[in-house]
C-alpha cells in the first residue's frame, strides 16, 4: 500500500469543545436544534454509505449519471493538475474525475470523518499507487489551507452536500471557496433539484428505517462523546418538505416527555411529549437560484449538466 499524508487541521480537544458548545446552544435555544455535522462518525458515515444504495435515494445514483456521461468535459474544462474534494466521504463517485484526468498530480480530500478520509485514501491508493492523496481532517465550514499542490486546481462539492447549509452559511461558505481560486482554477457543484414533494421526502424517509437511524445516530454521538443521559429510542424520524424555502427538515420528535441529562454541561433538557428538534435542512435547488449564489460569491457558472430525469444537477463555476 503506498502512504498518503493526513492532516488533522483541528486538534481533536477543538472538535471536542465545538461539539459542547453546539450542543449547550442547540439544546438550550427553541426550538431546539442539533447542528448536522455531528452525524458523521464512524457509524455515521457507514450509515450514509447504506444511505446512498437506498431505492428511495435517487441523488447519488442521479449524479453518478452525471460524472459518467460528462467527466471527459468536466476534466476538459478544467485541466485540473489538483483535485480538492470538500465533504468526500468514501470518494466512490470521483473515480470517474480521476479517471478522465490524465494530468492529475495531487487528491486532497477534505472531511471531518476521519475513517472515512482513510478508508478512501486507502483504496483509491491501492488502485492508483501513482497518485498524491494529501486528506485533510477539517471543517470546510471553516475556512481552508490547502496544500502548495501544483495547479490548475478544481474544486468537487459533490453529492449536494451545499444543500445541508443555512441560505447564509452558504454564502459564506462560497466566499471562501471563492478564495481558494486563481485564475483557471474551477468549482464543480453538485445540488439536488427541486421536484415533487413524495419523491423527495421518500428519500428522507426510506422504508428500511436507514434514514431514521442515521438521524437519530446523532444522539448516540452526544451520548458517548459528552457521556450524555439520552435513549434514542426515545425519538422519532421526521422529515419534512418545506414548500416556502424548499428543502427537507429533518427533526427527531420526542416519543413521550422525556428529560435528556448532560452532566459535563450542567444541562438538564425536558422534551414535551411530541417536541421536534431540528437536526438538517437538505436544501433542493434550481439553475437561477444556483447561478445567483455564484454570482454573489463572484464567481460565474459556466456549464450545467443534469441526468436525464433532471433530478440532479452538476454546476461547473470560475472566478469572475
Ligand atoms: N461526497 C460524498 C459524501 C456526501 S455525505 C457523496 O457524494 O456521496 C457528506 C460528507 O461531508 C460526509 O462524508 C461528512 O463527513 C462530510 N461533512 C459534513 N459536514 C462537514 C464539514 N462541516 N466539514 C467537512 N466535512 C463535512
Ligand atoms: N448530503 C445528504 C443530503 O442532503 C445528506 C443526507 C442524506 C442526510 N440523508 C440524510 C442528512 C438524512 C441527514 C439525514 O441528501
Amino acid at each position: 500500500m503506498s502512504p498518503f499524508l493526513l492532516t488533522r487541521t483541528l486538534p481533536e480537544d477543538a472538535t471536542d469543545a465545538a461539539l459542547r458548545s453546539d450542543v449547550l446552544h442547540g439544546l438550550t435555544r427553541t426550538p431546539k436544534e442539533l447542528p448536522p455535522k455531528w452525524f458523521y462518525d464512524t457509524r455515521g458515515s457507514e450509515l450514509f454509505e447504506e444511505i446512498t444504495r437506498l431505492p428511495e435515494y435517487y441523488p447519488t445514483r442521479a449524479e453518478r449519471e452525471i460524472l459518467a456521461a460528462r467527466a471527459p468535459e468536466i476534466a476538459a474544462a478544467s485541466g485540473a493538475r489538483t483535485l480538492v474534494e470538500l465533504g468526500s466521504g468514501s470518494s466512490e463517485k470521483t473515480r470517474y474525475l480521476l479517471d478522465a484526468l490524465p494530468e492529475l498530480h495531487s487528491y486532497v480530500p477534505v472531511d471531518v470523518s476521519e475513517s472515512a478520509l482513510v478508508g478512501a485514501a486507502e483504496a483509491l491508493l491501492a488502485e492508483r499507487p501513482t497518485l498524491h492523496v494529501h486528506a485533510l481532517i477539517a471543517d470546510f465550514t471553516r475556512g481552508l489551507a490547502l496544500p502548495g499542490t501544483p495547479g490548475p486546481r478544481l474544486v468537487a462539492f459533490l453529492g449536494g452536500t451545499i444543500g445541508n447549509l443555512l441560505p447564509a452559511e452558504r454564502g459564506v461558505f462560497l466566499r471562501s471557496v471563492r478564495s481558494l481560486l486563481s485564475p483557471g482554477d474551477s468549482l464543480l457543484l453538485g445540488t439536488d433539484l427541486v421536484k415533487d414533494e413524495d419523491v423527495l421526502v421518500r428519500a428522507y424517509d426510506d422504508a428500511a428505517g436507514v434514514t431514521a437511524e442515521f438521524n437519530k445516530n446523532v444522539l448516540a454521538v452526544i451520548a458517548r462523546e459528552l457521556d450524555a443521559d439520552v435513549d434514542p429510542a426515545d425519538f422519532d424520524h421526521v422529515a419534512r418538505w418545506d414548500r416556502g424555502n424548499e428543502w427537507i427538515e429533518m427533526r427527531l420528535r420526542a416519543r413521550h416527555a422525556v428529560t435528556v441529562k448532560i452532566p459535563e454541561l450542567d444541562l438538564v433538557v425536558p422534551f414535551e411529549a411530541g417536541e421536534e428538534m431540528r437536526t438538517e435542512v437538505s436544501a433542493k435547488f434550481r439553475q437561477e437560484g444556483v447561478r445567483k449564489e455564484l454570482a454573489d460569491a463572484d464567481m460565474e457558472l459556466t456549464r450545467w449538466w443534469t441526468d436525464e430525469a433532471g433530478r440532479f444537477a452538476l454546476s461547473l463555476a470560475g472566478p469572475r
